[in-house]
């Protein structure tokens, strides 16, 4: 891959940016939904859960790229809550998953240092990786890093109704007027708490839905979709994502001023 001259972003780190990325216009989060483990698994006659598997090196290289390319917030979408609808034994593997790479990849997060998180309704998780996920979260609490937050037993609509639910609960302790409920309060009681919402979300497997990720955090962000399906995500994919966000012209409900200048209005 041919690069740029390294330049210096705003959290001090040296990168370098594949040639044709405007290193002035990178996406500060990306949202991913990494979907087609299953489908690329099936189109090799294998079983669903070697996509899972291969699933985790298509992440590794994209936490790693992002990383490096000084992407501030990465955030994927891991289990979803509708997931758990899915065959025991493949929910089973993936939870089995979760806990080895975890585990397996916690020096590497530190020493990276990457700040994971985890986000989404823990408590019904198995027991080893909730443990797993506290110790990760506390290791890599103070790392300067990229922040990487992974969407577990997530649920745009759940994540809604629990915020709504901590709000009442504070309003009727008296705590909170429920007069002075705002956008910032509100985004407050999500999971991602004072995250900066994604600049990019990107859908891998072709598919056109959001499928309740985000619901709330996505509301302007630019949506680049792959058929490409999520074990086959690599530094080329990242690149034509980034390429294809850096076309876009974001008005968040405002004119472009370039445009209205053309048109002399
Ligand atoms: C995404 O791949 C991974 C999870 C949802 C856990 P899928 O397992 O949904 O793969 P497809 O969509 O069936 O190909
Ligand atoms: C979305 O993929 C969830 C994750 C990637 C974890 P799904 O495969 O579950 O979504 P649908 O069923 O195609 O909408
Ligand atoms: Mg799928």
């Amino acid at each position: 891959m041919s690069r740029s001259p390294a330049i210096t972003t705003d959290h001090s780190r040296i990168c370098t940016y594949p040639t044709g990325l405007d290193p002035h216009r990178m996406p500060s989060h990306v949202a991913v939904i990494m979907d087609g483990n299953g489908r690329w698994a099936k189109a090799r006659g294998l079983p669903r859960i070697m996509g899972h598997r291969a699933g985790v090196e298509a992440l590794k290289t994209t936490l790693r790229l992002c990383s490096e390319w000084g992407i501030r917030t990465l955030t994927v979408y891991a289990f979803s809550t509708e997931n758990w609808s899915r065959p025991g034994d493949e929910v089973n593997f993936l939870m089995t998953l979760f806990e080895r790479v975890l585990q397996r990849e916690l020096d590497s997060l530190q020493s990276e240092q990457v700040r994971i998180s985890f986000l989404g309704d823990l408590e019904p998780l198995p027991n080893r990786l909730k443990e797993l996920i506290a110790e990760a979260r506390e290791l890599t609490a103070s790392n300067t890093g990229i922040r990487f937050n992974v969407c577990t037993n997530y649920g745009g609509r759940r994540e809604l109704v629990l915020a709504a639910q901590k709000l009442a609960r504070r309003s009727a302790r008296g705590e909170l007027d429920p007069e002075l409920i705002d956008e910032n309060i509100f985004a407050d009681e999500l999971f991602t708490g004072s995250e900066v919402d994604p600049d990019l979300l990107i859908r891998t497997s072709g598919e056109r839905r959001i499928s309740n990720f985000l619901l709330w955090q996505l509301a302007y962000a630019e949506i680049h979709v792959t058929d490409v399906l999520w074990p086959d995500f690599d530094a080329a994919a990242l690149i034509q994502a980034l390429a294809d966000y850096q076309t876009r012209c974001r008005r968040f409900g405002g004119i472009d001023p370039i445009t209205s200048d053309r048109l002399g209005s």
